[in-house]
C-alpha cells in the first residue's frame, strides 16, 4: 500500500485548531473530579437539547446505547417489530435485537439513501411497535410520510440521527422531528467525542425520564432500582470536550458543505453520480458518498494513489452472516443492493484543504479512465 497522501479523517488537525479550549476543558474534569455524568455532562445536555431545538437530552456513553434506550422507553420488547431500512450501520439493527423484538427491514429510496416511506405501509402488521429511519450519510430521512404513517398507525418514530448531527428536515433540526432520536459521538462523527458517547434527545418528559434511569441501573434515587437498567452513563470528559466542540459545529458543518460544493463542481461532467442533498432539508455531509459502478477499481486506484477512502457500507445489514437469520437473501432490497455494490466516500473534514480536495479529484479522474468509465473531469478552475 502506497503512503496516505490523503487521509479520509484528520481528528489530529481539529484538535490542533481548538487545543488551548479542549485542554482548558479536559483539565477541569481533572480539577473536578467529576468523571461520570457530573455537571459537564448535564451542561452538555441542556446545550445539546437546545442545539435540537428538542426539550431533553440524556447524554450515554454510545449511539447503540442511545438506540437501545430510545426503544425500550417506546415499550419496544419481545414479540414485537421495529421497521427499519437495511443500508446503514449494523447497530440500527443490532439496538432492535438487543431488545428481544424483531427488526422489518423496508428498501431505500436510491436518491437520497435514505429508507423509502413508500415501502413502509406494507411492512406494518399488528405487531409493529415503532419506525427507526436513519438519516444516513448526514441527510435525514423523508420524515413528513413516515410521521403520517406512524401516526396513523400509532407507532412510535425514533430517529437514528448517529450520522446528522445539524442536519435539518424542512427547517426543522435532526433530532426534534421524531418521538426520540438518537445521536452517536463516536469521534469520527461530525460532532465527535475523544471516546466513545452517544445520547437521546426527545420532548416526551416521560420517555426522558425512562431513559436517564435506565442509563444508570434503572435507579430513580441511589441504591433503588425502579427498573431493570444499564451502565450506559456518559462520562465526564466526554460532557466537557462536547461542550466545546459543540460551540464550532456549525462553522464545521459550514466547511464541510463548501468542500461538498467544490468536489460537485470538480466532478460535475464525469460519469461518477456525485451525492444529492434532497429538497427537503439540509445535509451535514458526515460522508461524501460517490457512486460508480467500477466501485471497486476506483478504490483500488486511489488507494494506490494514496487517497484513504471508505464504503459505508459495503455488505447491507439483510446480507451479513450475522443477521442471515431475519430470513432476507439477496435480491429482497435490491437498491440497498445496488448502493452497497456503487458507493464510496471519498475523504471529507471541515480541515480538508483546497490543494487535497483537487488531488483527489484528479486522482478520482484518473481512477475513473483506468476503470474504463468515460469521464472528462473538469480538474482546475
Ligand atoms: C447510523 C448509525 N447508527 C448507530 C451508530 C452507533 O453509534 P456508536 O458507534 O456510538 O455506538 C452509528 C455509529 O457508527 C451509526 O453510524
Amino acid at each position: 500500500m502506497s503512503k496516505i497522501k490523503v487521509p479520509y479523517l484528520d481528528l489530529k488537525a481539529q484538535y490542533q485548531s481548538i487545543k488551548p479550549e479542549i485542554d482548558a476543558a479536559i483539565a477541569s474534569v481533572l480539577d473536578s473530579c467529576q468523571f461520570i455524568l457530573g455537571p459537564e455532562v448535564a451542561g452538555f445536555e441542556n446545550e445539546f437539547a437546545a442545539y435540537c431545538g428538542s426539550s431533553e437530552c440524556i447524554a450515554l456513553n454510545s449511539g447503540t446505547s442511545a438506540l437501545h434506550l430510545a426503544l425500550l422507553a417506546a415499550g419496544v420488547g419481545p414479540g414485537d417489530e421495529v421497521i427499519t431500512a437495511p443500508f446503514t450501520f449494523v447497530a440500527s439493527v443490532a439496538a432492535i435485537l438487543y431488545t428481544g423484538a424483531r427488526p422489518v427491514l423496508v428498501d431505500i429510496d436510491p436518491p437520497s439513501f435514505t429508507m423509502d416511506p413508500n415501502a413502509i405501509e406494507a411492512a406494518i402488521t399488528s405487531r409493529t411497535k415503532a419506525i427507526l429511519p436513519v438519516h444516513l450519510y448526514g441527510q435525514t430521512a423523508d420524515m413528513e410520510p413516515i410521521m403520517d404513517v406512524a401516526r396513523r398507525h400509532h407507532l412510535v418514530v425514533i430517529e437514528d440521527a448517529a450520522q446528522a448531527h445539524g442536519a435539518k428536515y424542512k427547517g426543522r433540526p435532526a433530532g426534534s422531528i421524531g418521538d426520540i432520536a438518537c445521536f452517536s459521538f463516536y469521534p469520527g462523527k461530525n460532532l465527535g467525542a475523544y471516546g466513545e458517547g452517544g445520547a437521546v434527545t426527545t420532548s416526551n418528559s416521560q420517555y426522558a425520564s425512562t431513559i436517564r434511569m435506565l442509563r444508570d441501573w434503572g435507579q430513580d434515587r441511589k441504591y433503588h432500582h425502579e427498573l431493570r437498567g444499564y451502565n450506559y452513563r456518559m462520562d465526564g470528559f466526554q460532557g466537557a470536550v462536547l461542550r466545546v466542540k459543540l460551540r464550532h459545529l456549525d462553522r464545521w458543518t459550514e466547511a464541510r458543505r463548501s468542500i461538498v460544493r467544490r468536489y460537485n463542481e470538480l466532478l460535475a461532467d464525469s460519469e461518477i453520480q456525485t451525492p444529492i442533498e434532497m429538497p427537503w432539508g439540509r445535509h451535514v455531509y458526515h460522508v461524501y458518498t460517490i457512486r460508480s459502478e467500477d466501485r471497486d477499481a476506483l478504490h483500488g486506484a486511489l488507494t494506490s494513489e494514496g487517497i484513504q477512502t471508505g464504503i459505508h457500507y459495503p455488505i447491507p445489514v439483510h446480507l451479513q452472516p450475522a443477521y442471515a437469520d431475519l430470513g432476507y437473501g439477496p435480491g429482497a432490497f435490491p437498491n440497498a443492493e445496488k448502493a452497497a455494490a456503487e458507493v464510496l466516500s471519498l475523504p471529507l473534514y471541515p480541515e480538508l484543504s483546497s490543494q487535497a480536495v483537487q488531488r483527489v479529484v484528479e486522482a478520482v479522474s484518473r481512477g475513473v479512465a483506468g476503470a474504463g468509465v468515460s469521464s472528462q473531469l473538469r480538474t482546475s478552475e
